[in-house]
């Protein structure tokens, strides 16, 4: 779990199905006035409009400060500008074997790569199924050096009956790793047992 109290955050959204895991991120860490810095890859834009009907402006709405994925001089690429970590959500496999690579080009991998050499917290949450041995090989590589694997995965036994509760599962997972507080899901084992 990460240290300290969050109070800036970068979050990339790429090209993976599940831009809903975005929005709802962004709009539960802006209610806890957590400064967001947001990129939107080329590709998730498309998505977005697809999964959210939302153009890329509105989606944008939702940041506090937004950036291209050509922006390879903002100042999320640079390891001077503070920040307490980033989430890449939903994450591209793509995205993902760039970062396993030290392939930094574009601003969501120079600025994943940045939190890797400033040791700060990288939570992937990719989406892809079923998985090759490329896929599980780069998890692995970035697994090992502190990077978190947060597969959007969610869980059935609070069983869930709406969208928004499979959606808040994995959010709240995000929150849990950041130290953030939340009551966006029930945990196992909250009631006592009959
Ligand atoms: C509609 C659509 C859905 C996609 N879903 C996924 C997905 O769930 N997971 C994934 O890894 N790639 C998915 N892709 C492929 C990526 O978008 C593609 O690899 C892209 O180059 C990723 O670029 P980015 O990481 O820069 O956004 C999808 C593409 C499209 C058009």
């Amino acid at each position: 779990m990460h240290r300290g109290k969050i109070e800036r955050l970068v979050i990339a959204v790429t090209g993976a199905s599940g831009v809903i895991y975005a929005k709802r991120l962004l709009e539960v860490l802006t209610e806890k006035n957590i400064e967001t810095h947001l990129i939107v890859s080329k590709t998730a834009e498309k998505i977005i409009r697809h999964e959210l009907d939302m153009g890329r402006e509105d989606f944008e709405k939702l940041g506090r400060y937004c950036y291209r994925e050509e922006e390879v001089d903002a100042p999320l690429a640079s390891g001077s500008f503070k920040t307490d970590g980033m989430i890449i959500i939903p994450c591209s496999l793509k995205t993902l074997a760039g970062i396993a690579c030290g392939y930094t080009g574009n601003l969501i991998l120079r600025a994943a790569d940045v939190a890797l050499k400033e040791k700060k917290t990288l939570i992937l949450v990719p989406r892809e199924t079923p998985l090759n041995v490329i896929h599980l090989r780069n998890m692995l590589e970035l697994a090992r050096i502190g990077v978190v694997i947060l597969p959007a995965m969610p869980a059935f036994y609070y069983k869930p009956r709406r969208l928004e509760e499979l959606v808040d599962f994995i959010v709240g997972k995000v929150l849990d790793i950041l130290g953030i507080e939340h009551d966006l899901f029930k945990r196992w084992g909250a009631e006592p047992r009959e």
